[in-house]
């Protein structure tokens, strides 16, 4: 290691030996990238393959044709050593410029843009947790005409909480765990986050206390990563992955946990059901809406507005047999396990796909991972696309929505009402679409959580035991989204494949658990994919893999791991656990996988992050966190060779545990 601390010694020493020459492995990376051909070849899911060919020979564009067409991607954004932070760039690092304007060399660049990177999937799942917590503090206090559906959850939180539950109403102790929730995340004056301290195990609240980076909120971190990467703040990238660190607690404490916290509250805990998956459940004769994005405040309300009498009739009156609704992306899996009778569909880079199948009627799109490119394919299929936050508009899209300080929602049954009607009234107007609709579907389990399974097995020591006689090798945490870097979802399905086969059980929530559901792993069908022990093991009775919900349901994972781990006498980071993101492609990717890895778990990926322009950033985020967290991240663009990463891993836990 040449002069790795030159930063931390005396101002005259001038290091420009730092430069990381990435164009060579920047340049094999690029050369994997898929293409829309190999999508249409390679898919595993043949509806997909289908739709891609359809929308080919109808000439609509999707994100594959674009994708082709940023080719080839830009050198300098893939390494990450492209900055735009201030105006005496925009600056790259090259072996002829290697220092910015302002002095900063790669490795300051690379780990300043990750810091971005991380905040900005603090932002997200932050903002739709916190307009989830203030609807709870309003339905607490009579405000909106929201029952507090999670009795259980609200008095276990206020006793996590250290609340006086005894003379309290469910509602006054709601309206608590709301500004508790609310304040961890919003926090400026420093003080105890009484989420994590709630949540956290102490060896973790300890390991994080030791390296400092113990976050103050969500919105504070946030804050601070702005002010330390912008031009002439950090000068230290160790230490700006410091802040890094920061982010991945506050992701995982506030933005998902206190957000499912709320939501649970709010909605109650998810429902296990079966439900038909894939676009060949798209009916023809029903009134088709979708229910694309995060935010489940407005979606609840259309689904139940849909199912009174009322609309019904309406419905029925305009030559539909009813009113179906459709899954695509989170706000579709959290209303699918709540409510039940939503069909899922895709995931949102699938979306222009079942958009083309010229089966939907309107499209109700809230927040994240709505793409732009969506409308145009609305346009063509005559798709009213509706959007309802302030935060996520469209031009071209109608808009009915609350407003963006929250004041109306008490008038959600309205906006509610009145989107439903439209759907009805596009029904009428577009008989005359064509319809594409590939002929297939499958069946899925959905709606695991502990509490579910706490009520199939009693509680987590059967699948403790499990684990340690060796009928689970171990458990993965499938997340994370897709990435047209990769042949679409076929990461995702390689990995699953020979993980089932060597009897890793599979936790799966987000994005990722869309191919799981459409392509029948999440049936007991999919049983005879497991290696014999793991078959054993589910007897018959559950799928292998177990569906969590949307996203934010990986809080509902790890309270599951937690408990699993507790039963073994073991810390999760010794346990054969592991966070596994394919084909992640986004700032909440980064946040998702970042939190685990905070948590203690190894995390795996076909994508890489744009650290390969600094030797540095890369070798401290991959593997640099073993000694600091217990845990690394480990990324191959060969899904194969990752599946082979996790079992040599699980097998390493399991011999330091003395586990066969
Ligand atoms: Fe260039 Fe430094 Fe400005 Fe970045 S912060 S654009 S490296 S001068
Ligand atoms: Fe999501």
């Amino acid at each position: 290691m040449e002069k790795e601390q030159h930063s931390h010694e005396h101002g005259h020493h001038h290091d420009h030996n730092d430069f990381t020459d990435y164009t060579a492995a920047v340049k094999a990376y690029r050369e994997t990238f898929a293409s829309k051909a190999e999508v249409m070849d390679q898919a595993p899911d043949p509806a997909v393959r289908e739709m891609v060919k359809y929308m080919d020979e109808q000439g609509v564009e999707n994100c594959f044709d674009r994708f082709d067409k940023q080719k080839p991607h830009c050198t300098f954004g893939l390494a990450g050593v492209c900055c735009r932070i201030c105006s005496l760039g925009p600056c790259k690092i090259t072996e002829r410029s290697p220092r910015g304007t302002c002095g900063a060399n790669a490795d300051l660049i690379v780990a300043r843009n990750l810091v971005r990177a991380a905040a900005g999937g603090v932002a997200a799942h932050g903002a739709r947790a916190r307009e989830v917590m203030l609807t709870l503090k309003k339905a607490a206090a009579g405000e909106v005409d929201l029952p507090i559906l999670g009795k259980g959850t609200v008095r276990n939180m206020a006793s996590a909480f250290g609340l006086s539950a005894k003379d309290m109403s469910v509602e006054e102790l709601a309206n608590e765990i709301a500004d508790i929730l609310l304040e961890d995340m919003s926090r400026i004056v420093p003080g105890p986050h009484k989420t994590l301290e709630a949540v956290a195990t102490p060896e973790r609240r300890q390991t994080w206390e030791k390296l400092g980076v113990l976050p103050v909120g969500s919105y504070h971190e946030v804050f601070e990563a702005l002010h330390q990467t912008t031009v002439g703040t950090q000068g230290d990238w160790r230490k700006a992955m410091d802040q890094f660190m920061r982010l991945g607690i506050a992701f995982s404490m506030n933005s998902v946990v206190g957000g499912s916290i709320a939501s649970d509250c709010l909605y109650g805990t998810p429902k296990r059901t079966t439900v038909k998956a894939n676009l060949g459940a798209l009916k023809t004769d029903t009134v088709n809406i979708a229910i694309h994005g995060h935010a489940p405040m407005l979606a609840t309300k259309v689904i139940e507005a849909a199912r009174s009498e009322k609309f019904v009739k309406q419905a029925e009156e305009a030559g539909a047999s009813g009113i179906q609704f459709y899954g695509i992306c989170c706000s579709g899996l959290s209303t699918l396990y709540r409510l039940g009778g939503v069909i899922p569909l895709s995931n949102a880079n699938g979306s222009e796909l079942v958009l083309a199948t010229g089966a939907l009627d309107l499209w109700l799109a809230d927040i994240q991972e709505v793409f732009p490119g969506i409308m145009d394919v609305a346009d063509c299929y005559k798709t009213v696309v509706v959007t309802t936050n302030e935060s996520n508009r469209l031009p071209g899209a109608e808009h009915i929505g609350y407003r963006r300080d929250l004041e109306d929602l008490d008038k959600l049954p309205g906006l509610a009402d009145r989107i439903v009607a439209r759907a009805i009234e596009s029904f009428a107007n577009r008989r005359d679409v064509q319809r594409h609709i590939p002929a297939h579907e499958m069946e899925a389990e959905v709606g695991f959580s502990l509490e579910t399974l706490d009520a199939h097995y009693g509680c987590m020591e059967r699948v403790s035991s499990a684990i340690i006689n060796g009928q689970i090798k171990g458990i993965i945490n499938l997340a994370g989204c897709t990435n047209t870097r990769v042949v679409y979802e076929k990461a995702i399905v390689e990995i699953v494949d020979i993980l089932l086969k060597n009897n890793v059980l599979v936790f799966t929530n987000g994005c990722a658990s869309f191919p799981m559901a459409k392509m029948g792993y999440c049936s007991k069908k999919a049983l005879s994919k497991c290696g014999e022990k793991l078959q054993m093991f589910l007897g018959g009775e559950l799928p292998p893999v177990w569906h969590f919900g949307e996203c934010i349901d990986n809080a509902h994972a790890v309270a599951t791991f937690r408990e699993i781990a507790g039963y073994a006498g073991h810390q999760m980071k010794d346990m054969p656990f592991a966070e596994v993101t394919p084909e992640w492609s986004n700032e909440k990717g980064v946040g998702a996988a970042l939190a685990f890895r905070m948590l203690g778990f190894d995390s795996y990926h076909c994508v890489h992050a744009p650290v390969q322009g600094s030797e540095k950033v890369r070798d401290f985020l991959y593997g640099g966190t073993r000694e600091l967290l217990g845990s690394s991240m480990k990324v191959d663009t060969d899904p194969k060779k990752v599946a082979a990463m996790i079992i040599a891993d699980f097998n390493e836990a399991r011999s330091n545990l003395c586990w066969r």
